[in-house]
């Protein structure tokens, strides 16, 4: 597939800033091109990696209750929509979805998984949004009722604007971007909802384990960043000198996801130049983890009444409904 001029531009852009800071970090968006996508739901299927499992049991446990949360007539609206696989639990038990709404970045993956999903719901209105759903975007409008209280409670939820938010993708922004984030959806969904799934706080080992599978899955993902620079901007770099490190961050509740030098080499684009040093880093991801009170406290904080929460019986995983402000 040909990039866009602009997405490769930026990603030339930001190599050279993250090369040229200390300590060096890039934003892990830049891990999903069409072969870091394919790795990721790889990922999503390994043994160790139990976040997309969990979620998707809690889902199909649950998806009555989350759909009574959400209300007949809803616009249900999916930031970053990937393969499009948990919606559907949502929408068998949603009652007449007015529309449903991703909202991604990558148009061509957007529009076959729209085509796919169509398939599966023929009568379901399906208007995807190709933009960063983390930038200012428009929306189809949608005439969402204003709650009356003379109404009984089923009337008053009827037609309303609800986010859908599943993976702990939150989990991938620092703690003042996810409020960003959740500010902005407090107001998009105003009279609404969100329907959020967040990652919990738990035994490092497990964490550990995720991130560093024996198939070595993760690590072929994290340095696929390395191979898309070499493929896409024409990068001079051995990739075999890099390696993946992944490791839990106690104080800071996060796993961190490396790059690591194995010797000392230099690195070529466009003609500069940057030496790594053997243990320097390339910092890729944060995945940020929660514990329920402390998420809840996050979206009270951008706007939101917290709701009922689901978490497995492992107190692995957490779904929350978020009540957003009255329009
Ligand atoms: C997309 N995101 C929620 C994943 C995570 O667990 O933070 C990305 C990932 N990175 C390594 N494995 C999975």
């Amino acid at each position: 597939m040909t990039l866009p001029a602009s997405i490769q531009q930026q990603f030339a852009t930001d190599l050279h800033l993250a090369f040229s800071s200390a300590p060096r970090s890039i934003s892990p968006k830049y891990f999903y091109d069409e072969i870091g996508s394919a790795l990721f739901e790889q990922i999503c299927d390994l043994p160790e990696y139990y976040p997309t499992r969990t979620e998707l049991a809690l889902l199909h446990a649950h998806a009555a209750e989350m759909a009574a949360c959400i209300g007949p007539q809803a616009q249900l609206v999916e930031y970053g929509a990937g393969a499009l696989r948990k919606v559907r639990c949502l929408l068998d038990q949603l009652e007449e979805p007015a529309a449903f709404v991703p909202v991604d970045i990558s148009g061509t993956h957007l529009l076959a998984a729209c085509a796919q999903l169509q398939l599966s719901y023929p009568t379901l209105r399906i208007a995807p949004v190709v933009a960063d759903f983390t930038q200012p975007h428009d929306l189809p409008p949608h005439p969402t009722h204003r709650a009356n209280p003379q109404q009984g409670e089923k009337a008053a939820q009827k037609g309303r604007r609800v986010g859908f938010f599943p993976g702990s993708s939150i989990g991938n922004f620092s703690p003042p971007e996810a409020q960003a984030f959740l500010s902005m959806a407090a107001h998009e969904l105003r009279g609404g909802g969100l329907l959020i799934g967040v990652d919990l706080i738990k035994h490092p080992a497990v964490l550990h384990a995720a991130y560093n599978d024996a198939a070595g899955v993760t690590a072929a993902f994290n340095l696929n960043l390395l191979e898309r620079a070499r493929r896409e901007l024409g990068a001079e770099v051995d990739t075999a000198g890099f390696a993946h490190s992944a490791f839990y961050n106690a104080p800071l509740q996060r796993i961190e996801m490396h790059l690591l030098s194995l010797q000392r080499q230099v690195l070529r684009l466009d003609g500069h130049s940057y030496a790594f040093e053997a243990g320097e880093t390339l910092h890729t991801e944060n995945s940020y983890k929660y514990s329920v009170p402390g998420f809840q406290a996050l979206a009270a904080r951008a706007g939101f009444t917290p709701g009922q929460v689901w978490v497995d019986e492992q107190q692995w995983f957490s779904l929350h409904w978020l009540q957003a402000p009255p329009l």
